[in-house]
């Protein structure tokens, strides 16, 4: 690491020491205009830091430390196409996905917008094709970045489904997930989408040949007819797709410098759009470009993506916190928590550095959530008395887009719902002492310590805009984090080993004699296991 870095990275450390006396109640109480210093609201977001424990001389110290780790030039070579995932030589480019029509992004000298423009309008096509054949249902079948970023959008834009189809997401390679997903559709209405961005990920291979057996038997059809009149593939490996026979008109491509779980605005969308639209998913794009351009425009300390990384590395190395929870106060969020996982943990969770050596710092904490309210009856407790602090990030919204219920039945209780958000950030940052004076007073039992940091994301309302502004959001802070960290963010090589071994042990299986090298305890769950 290189000094001036090192001595940054020092002055962090001593901040976060003098900060460790001084309370996020204390913060509010030495600055009153602490709030409207600590609200940034880019486009239609609502983005509050003031409960998070950092005040102007850690946040002079934390935009420090994104100027010496050169957050913005490594921001400016990802925008430019520059082969930033240096692991695999390859550009990151999830933002020409969004890319106003105009614009022009050069892959190695190549301009790749006109593929990108070409492949949403065949998208475009194809979806109408569906609606007009008499498709009601796509089943995307697809895991990781494949499943994660469409299946998420398709809850949260529910209230945006306005093509007639329905759309469903099947991933785990348990059987019981394709199962239950098929078990009341017809097959004569049901196309498949196999989403792969390498069109060899085992989960999805096998499902997707079961799902290709049940949709010909649904059809009458032999399985190769029914794949050829049926199935659509979203991938960068066409020849797999077409080696499966699924035509090259239902083939759409995707490229490898789009990395699976920064996906969404490619092909990997095309079931999300199915179900939401052209239109919608077109605004969701633009919802994304909008925060791109503030990530690209904005000063860094007023930069909401650079914010919110900054804020995060306080929370993970300075102040130790390896854990923290994203609650959702809308339940169309309820996959948020999980999208972000693998967003965060997978771009993040590395322990060596960009040149290869270890890191001196740690990366991603754990990342985990439930929508609230429920997250209030189950896990509260912990975040507010347990003996370790969890950062929070709060997500909620002015109005709710629920439908089908009496609207002042919808609009009292989102009131209650966001009520319950506000009182949780507040009863973590501030807490309550023990009730002394009470004759019920139970002591520390009822004490709330507060001083638990959270930032609360608001919107006007979930829609295709602004859950593509919350998406850019968070993709932009991910890259922040792993450039101060000096990580290659868009590698995943920590998912290599497992795949290869359930290989071995998937032939260990079949033959004992095949894998000897596995270890004595696999051997034996496999002995086990055997009929
Ligand atoms: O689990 C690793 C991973 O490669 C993810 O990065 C990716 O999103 C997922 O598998 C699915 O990959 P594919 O789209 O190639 O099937």
């Amino acid at each position: 690491m290189e000094e001036s870095v090192r001595r940054v990275w020092a002055a962090l450390d001593r901040e976060a020491a003098r900060l460790s006396t001084v309370t996020i109640a204390d913060l509010f109480a030495t600055d009153p205009d602490r709030v409207a210093r600590c609200v940034i609201e880019p486009a239609d977001l609502r983005v509050d830091f003031s409960r998070q424990r950092i005040d102007s001389a850690a946040l002079a110290v934390l935009v420090a430390l994104a100027e010496a780790t050169e957050v913005a030039a490594k921001r400016d070579a990802m925008f430019a196409g520059e082969p930033i995932n240096s692991t695999e030589g390859r550009a990151v480019l999830h933002t020409a996905l969004r890319a106003s029509a105009d614009a022009r992004v050069d892959v190695d000298g190549v301009d790749v917008m006109p593929a990108v423009r070409a492949t949403r309008e065949r998208m475009a096509r194809l979806v109408h094709e569906m609606t007009s054949s008499g498709i009601r249902t796509v089943v995307n079948i697809g895991i990781g970045g494949s499943d994660l970023g469409p299946a998420m959008a398709a809850g949260a834009l529910a209230p945006f489904a306005t093509t007639g189809i329905d759309a469903r997401f099947v991933s785990n390679v348990d059987p019981a997930d394709l199962a239950a997903c098929l078990t009341d559709l017809d097959a004569r209405t049901t196309a498949l989408v196999v989403s792969s961005k390498t069109f060899t990920t085992q989960e999805t291979m096998a499902n997707a040949r079961s799902a290709v057996r049940w949709l010909a038997a649904g059809l009458g059809l032999d399985e190769e007819e029914a794949v050829s009149s049926r199935v659509y593939a979203v991938t960068s490996n066409t020849g797999a797709a077409a080696a499966f026979g699924i035509a090259e008109a239902r083939t759409l491509p995707m490229w490898d410098w789009v990395g699976g779980r920064f996906s969404l605005a490619s092909a990997i969308g095309f079931s999300l759009m199915c179900a939401i639209g052209p239109d919608n998913f077109e605004a969701m794009l633009a919802g994304m470009r909008v925060i791109d351009r503030h990530f690209v425009e904005a000063p860094l300390d007023k930069n909401a993506p650079v914010l919110l990384g900054l804020v995060g590395i306080m929370n993970r190395n300075g102040f130790g916190h390896g854990s923290r929870a994203v609650i959702p106060y809308l339940q169309q969020l309820a996959r948020f928590p999980a999208y972000l996982q693998q967003l965060e943990m997978e771009s993040n969770g590395k322990r060596a550095d960009i040149d290869g050596e270890a890191v001196v710092r740690h990366t991603s904490p754990v990342v985990w959530g439930e929508p609230g309210t429920n997250g209030q009856h189950a896990f509260f407790q912990l975040l507010h008395q347990g003996t370790d602090v969890i950062p929070v990030d709060f997500i909620g919204a002015r109005r709710s887009t629920a439908t089908g219920l009496d609207t002042s039945d919808v609009d009292s209780q989102h009131e209650k719902l966001v009520a319950n958000l506000f009182a949780q950030a507040a009863a973590l940052a501030f807490g309550a002492p023990a009730a002394t004076d009470n004759p019920h007073a139970l002591g520390e039992h009822r004490a709330f310590p507060g001083n638990r940091p959270s930032t609360t994301i608001l919107m006007d309302a979930l829609t295709p805009s602004t859950l593509g502004q919350l998406i850019a959001l968070y993709e932009h802070a991910t890259f922040v984090q792993g450039a101060v960290w000096g990580i290659n963010s868009f590698d995943q090589w920590g998912v290599e080993l497992g795949k290869a071994l359930a290989g071995d042990v998937l032939a260990h299986i079949a033959d004992p004699a095949a894998s000897p090298n596995l270890d004595p305890a696999t051997r034996a769950a496999v002995a086990w296991y055997r009929p």
